[in-house]
């Protein structure tokens, strides 16, 4: 088979907190696949950057390391090591203060054609000092990208007073912000679903869509980052971005062009439709509870008192004429059940029904596209049950689970960064928030978020369940049900 990769030009990034976990995990790794790959050429440059008092080789030797752990076996060989490790460079810089900058430009060199990404690994706070130092040590000039990641602010003043902190020294076709999210496969498969078939977008409405469900449940706690988490919660960790993200691309209409501007004007249009929940009712929060082996949350947060929410399930809507009507009914937890994520439309019941007998136990259409694991589509569609016995109806599935659905055989799916990373060099912010939509994103979720200030504690959930039971009463009143978060 031919190789489907389009190599990148030669670039240089330079990572700031690259002895950070984001680093070690997922930066370095993802950029080893993109050469593995025969993306990223021989002749790009990492740049790591941290206090620590480390120089190149003891550096190397760390992203050697971060390759075994984070790297399939299978994958890494001590040719593709070697060549990767070839092109990482060191840089110890404390970005609060004046030293290091020019060991920085120095290492970058003067072409001014190469691409230079700076990549803020690092806590939001230092942010702006990174703007600046780049600024003043005469790196902002040419071909420069920096890239930033959640948290994006905690609020709509916060997340505007960042984007004021970058608008200083950059222009927006500079910045990228990344929600990791909308560098999932599947993610991007949602725009193709949609905008490459004509099945789909014609039944893409309120005439023919009776809800939609999204998912995010995952099966690990907050243990490690407790203290951390718990000044955030659900809501501000996943729905104002990730959650809010998956909505836009499944509400907006379509763009001109896939393209970065026209793709983020339709997703803004999504974000000032969604209507502001007033209802109380229409959000649940939870909080688990210990349940076996597992710890409470408020064990992991250190906070015997918490009240933060390590589960949110809220039921929104958006005003526009495609959608009115129409729920979307979102959850979102730690320590449940099963790790899933997923969105899933569900289309209404045939307006008659032609066929006798009970058919109470059939169902609508669903489209179903499962972002982790197991990354596909699938559609359920009602047919003939198969031999005699009269016109019996039963459901069945369309499975198009990419790992065995591709003519050519997926060995890998890569991960998120891997794109996003590559995007970035490319210059292509189709899948990057712009600074609107990030404020937009906290005008509805602050609003949200005050409607509960002094409220009740969340409610409490087992360990490993399915979430609190008034998240199950949030869809049972409107006589729907949750998809199963099955183990
Ligand atoms: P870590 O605490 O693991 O790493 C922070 C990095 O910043 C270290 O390399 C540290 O190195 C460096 N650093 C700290 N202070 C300075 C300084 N003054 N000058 C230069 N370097 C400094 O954080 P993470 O890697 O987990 O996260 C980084 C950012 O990315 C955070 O904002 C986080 O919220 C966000 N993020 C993280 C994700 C993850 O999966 N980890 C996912 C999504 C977002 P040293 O101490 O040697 O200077
Ligand atoms: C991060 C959140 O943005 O996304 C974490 O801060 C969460 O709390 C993570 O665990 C989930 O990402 P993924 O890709 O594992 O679904």
């Amino acid at each position: 088979m031919v190789s489907q990769v389009v190599p990148v030009e030669p670039f240089d990034l330079v990572v700031f907190g690259a002895t950070g976990d984001l680093a070690q995990r997922k930066l370095i790794p993802a950029l080893y696949h993109r050469l593995a790959d025969g993306q990223m050429p021989d002749t790009a440059r990492i740049i790591g950057v941290a206090r620590t008092a480390i120089g190149r080789e003891e550096f190397r030797a760390m992203a050697s390391k971060a390759l075994e752990t984070h790297v399939a076996a299978a994958d890494l060989t001590d040719d593709l090591r070697r060549r990767f490790l070839d092109c990482v460079d060191f840089v110890r810089l404390d970005v609060t203060g004046d030293e290091g900058w020019d060991a920085l430009r120095e290492a970058l060199g003067r072409d001014e054609n190469r691409v230079h990404a700076f990549y803020m690994s690092v806590a939001p706070r230092f942010f702006g000092s990174i703007a600046l130092g780049i600024r003043k040590a005469g790196l902002a000039e040419g071909n420069v990208r920096i890239v930033v990641e959640k948290p994006l602010g905690h609020d709509l003043e916060s997340a505007q007073a960042l984007n004021r902190q970058l608008g200083k020294c950059f222009s927006e076709t500079q910045i990228y912000r990344i929600d990791h999210y909308l560098g999932k496969e599947t993610v991007q498969n949602l725009m193709a679903l949609r905008f490459a078939n004509t099945l789909f977008e014609p039944l893409w409405n309120a005439q023919y869509i009776d809800h939609v469900q999204i998912t995010v449940a995952e099966n690990v706690g907050i243990a490690g980052r407790g203290p951390y988490y718990d000044t955030i919660g659900a809501m501000r960790d996943m729905v104002q971005n990730h959650l809010l993200q998956l909505v836009c691309l499944t509400a907006m209409e379509p763009p001109a062009q896939f393209e970065p501007d026209a793709v983020r004007d339709e997703k803004l249009k999504v974000l000032k439709a969604l209507e502001p929940l007033v209802d109380p009712a229409q959000v649940v929060r939870g909080q688990y509870r210990a349940n076996g082996e597992s710890g409470s949350y408020r064990q992991d947060a250190q906070n015997p008192d918490s009240h933060t929410e390590s589960f949110i399930a809220l039921k929104l809507g958006v005003s526009n004429w495609r959608w009115a009507g129409v729920p979307f009914y979102l959850r979102t937890g730690k320590r449940l059940r099963n790790r899933l994520s997923e969105i899933v439309v569900h289309f209404r019941k045939v307006p008659h029904s032609i066929f006798q007998g009970d058919h109470s136990h059939l169902h609508s259409n669903v489209l179903a596209i499962r972002l982790q694991p197991d990354e596909g589509i699938t559609l359920s569609v009602t047919i003939k049950d198969p031999g005699p016995g009269g016109m019996r109806l039963t459901d069945t599935q369309l499975d198009m689970s990419f790992s065995s659905g591709l003519k050519r055989p997926v060995h890998r799916m890569p991960d998120a960064y891997e794109r996003l990373v590559m995007d970035v060099i490319r210059g292509d912010q189709t899948l990057f928030m712009r600074g609107d939509e990030v404020e937009a994103a906290w005008r509805w979720s602050d609003r949200v978020i005050g409607g509960w200030q002094g409220q009740e504690a969340p409610h409490p959930y087992d360990a490993g369940s399915s979430g609190p039971e008034d998240a199950l009463m949030l869809m049972h009143r409107d006589g729907r049900r949750w998809r199963e978060i099955a183990t």
